[in-house]
């Protein structure tokens, strides 16, 4: 059957979306697939109408892609689509409610404030202290985000989410180590351990910066990387995630896990950290490319 790869979008992620979408295409070519490749730029119903697709590879990240809003349609038109459901990709898309599913669970994310306008600053303040990473809830990439260490500069970062249209909220900044950890049809990939001199791991960092440092393996223990891997497994499936995604966490200077984010469309750009964990498990990326479209039909 033909294959759709749906890339682009219309949101901030747009670029990215670009770059992981073409490396995708390709990959299925040279798998000897029937593929076409369409860049969404507004409504998916209008881009699918015309043709035959029988299956569609999602690689559009972010708003209308990533969020359940494309799933939707989809299921709609009765098409197969690689990924999660609508409910996990809307859940995932909001980081801030994907922390109420992960304590519910009994799970561990850093505290928290949701800050709907200035009139929040001091109770943010008085609740979380500072350091702060402010973020905006339904954007990747790290799109809008700024770390704040005083009252000042967390006013001001508000005011940058803020322009992303989408819930803000600010969040203790964890003082330890990053990772990554890609899951694949339920199962772990090798952890990646993420290094940047920048504040933190920002979007100059994911895309263009070459001072990036990737670790993988991770470095950790044999018990450490196997206990992240369980966490992010479990952290997957509380919110009901399907096909693929990577989970994002840091280990703070106590050796506590603390979850940041699950990302259901990663990023499949050169730069991108499934295609290597996927490397590092053996997993070339036309191979990488081919399991994620098997689960397509689970
Ligand atoms: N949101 C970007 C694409 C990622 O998580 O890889
Ligand atoms: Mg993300």
């Amino acid at each position: 059957g033909r294959v759709a790869v749906l890339m682009g979008g219309w949101a901030a992620e747009r670029k990215v979306s670009l770059r992981s979408g073409a490396a995708v295409f390709e990959a299925l070519i040279r798998k000897g697939v029937d593929a076409i490749a369409i860049d969404i730029t507004d409504s998916p119903i209008t881009a699918l109408a015309g043709h035959q697709v029988d299956r569609v590879f999602n690689i559009i990240h972010g708003r209308g892609g990533e969020d359940g809003v494309l799933q939707s349609v989809l299921e709609v038109m009765k098409i197969p689509y690689t990924g999660c459901g609508v409910l996990a990709s809307a859940l995932s898309m909001d980081k801030m409610r994907t922390k109420l599913c992960w304590l519910g669970y009994g799970l561990p994310t850093p505290k928290w404030y949701l800050l709907k306008s200035a009139d929040d600053l001091d109770a943010c303040i008085e609740r979380l202290g500072f350091p702060v990473i402010v973020k905006p809830a339904q954007e990747g990439s790290s799109i809008g985000m700024s770390k704040a260490n005083n009252r000042d500069e967390l006013a001001k970062a508000l005011e940058v989410a803020a322009e992303f249209n989408c819930d803000v909220y600010a969040e203790s900044w964890v003082v330890g180590k990053e990772y990554t950890v890609a899951v694949l049809d339920g199962k772990a990939l090798p952890v990646i351990r993420l290094e940047t001199p920048n504040a933190f791991y920002d979007y100059e960092a994911k895309y263009n910066a070459t001072t990036t440092k990737y670790h993988c393996p991770s470095g950790l223990s044999d018990g450490q990387e196997q206990a992240l891997q369980q966490l992010a497994v479990q952290a997957s499936e509380v919110v009901g995630v399907k096909g693929w995604g990577r989970i994002d966490v840091f280990i703070d200077e106590s050796g506590q896990p603390q979850l940041i984010e699950i990302n259901t469309v990663p990023g499949m750009t050169d730069h991108s950290l499934v295609p290597m964990a996927a490397k590092q498990a053996g997993i070339g990326f036309d191979d990488l490319v081919w399991r994620i479209l098997e689960t397509s039909c689970r």
